[in-house]
């Protein structure tokens, strides 16, 4: 998992501005026991009673530390899992109909020509970047190199923005509007696999989200509302770190959506 109960609170915190302490007596609850599920120290009563405070779901982050998505088993899509400072961080490589696709370029041409590799994915059809990131774009020259069409949010070569349709093969790609983390992000909606799917970046990750600061925090959980929890339970969730999801999954179990 991307993040454990200590992120969602801190992000919540930051992107509702709020101190630990005027939190803690907002919940009726003593400062150190917000600074303890801060630091490390989970308390399933006094995370249920911090989370109203932040608009977190409380028996979802209450059941934060056992949450783990189901493996998604889709055989068309292929998760590169590259290392990346002391994490890891995610492309989403697809093959359809004799098509391939990849989502984000990873940290460094070095790491996504070695996944690429690996996977026998010499060549592309086409690219699409979610979002600005070095950890996203670090393997844009490479990515550029082998891809027949890169699309970037707003950039040079394809600029791509929320509201087109791709066309590729028998696949249609939705860009979608996923402002907040980072200005200008992008998500995909992925029409015509054997499920919707629909790759978010780092908007959304498996019970939790992305960053925000205070400015766009609310901006980027009413875009996510609108784009994806629209979607189907079944839809598949591909983030830029972490393992994937589903869309009925995350409505359950992801703290930020109650
Ligand atoms: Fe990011």
């Amino acid at each position: 998992m991307e993040d454990d109960f200590t992120y969602v609170i801190r992000k919540a915190l930051r992107g509702l501005n709020l101190a630990p302490g005027d939190a803690a007596a907002r919940a009726g609850l003593a400062e150190s026991e917000v600074m303890g599920l801060i630091r490390g120290t989970f308390s399933k009563d006094a995370a249920s009673r911090l989370a109203p405070v932040l608009s977190l779901k409380p028996e979802a982050l209450a059941g934060l530390p056992d949450y783990e998505p189901n493996a998604v088993d889709l055989p068309s899509v292929e998760r590169l899992d590259m290392a990346f400072a002391d994490g890891q961080v995610n492309a989403w490589l697809i093959r359809h109909d004799g098509r391939s696709m990849l989502f984000d370029t990873g940290a460094s041409n070095s790491s996504i020509a070695l996944a690429l590799n690996a996977f026998g994915a010499p060549h592309l059809d086409a690219a699409f970047v979610t979002h600005d990131h070095q950890d996203h774009v670090g393997g844009l020259e490479e990515v550029a190199r082998r891809s027949r069409v890169l699309y970037l949010p707003g950039g040079s070569g394809h600029p791509i923005q929320a509201g087109d349709v791709i066309a590729i093969g028998l696949l249609k790609i939705h860009a979608f509007d996923l402002n907040g983390h980072c200005a200008g992000a992008l998500g995909y909606r992925i029409e015509g696999l054997e499920k919707p799917v629909c790759v978010v970046g780092d908007a959304l990750f498996a019970g939790s989200i992305g960053g925000c600061p205070t400015e766009t925090y609310l901006t980027a959980l009413e875009l996510l509302r609108r784009g994806v929890f629209s979607q189907s339970d079944e839809s598949v969730l591909l983030p830029g770190h972490g393992p994937a999801s589903t869309v009925g999954e995350e409505r359950t179990s992801n703290p930020f959506f109650p």
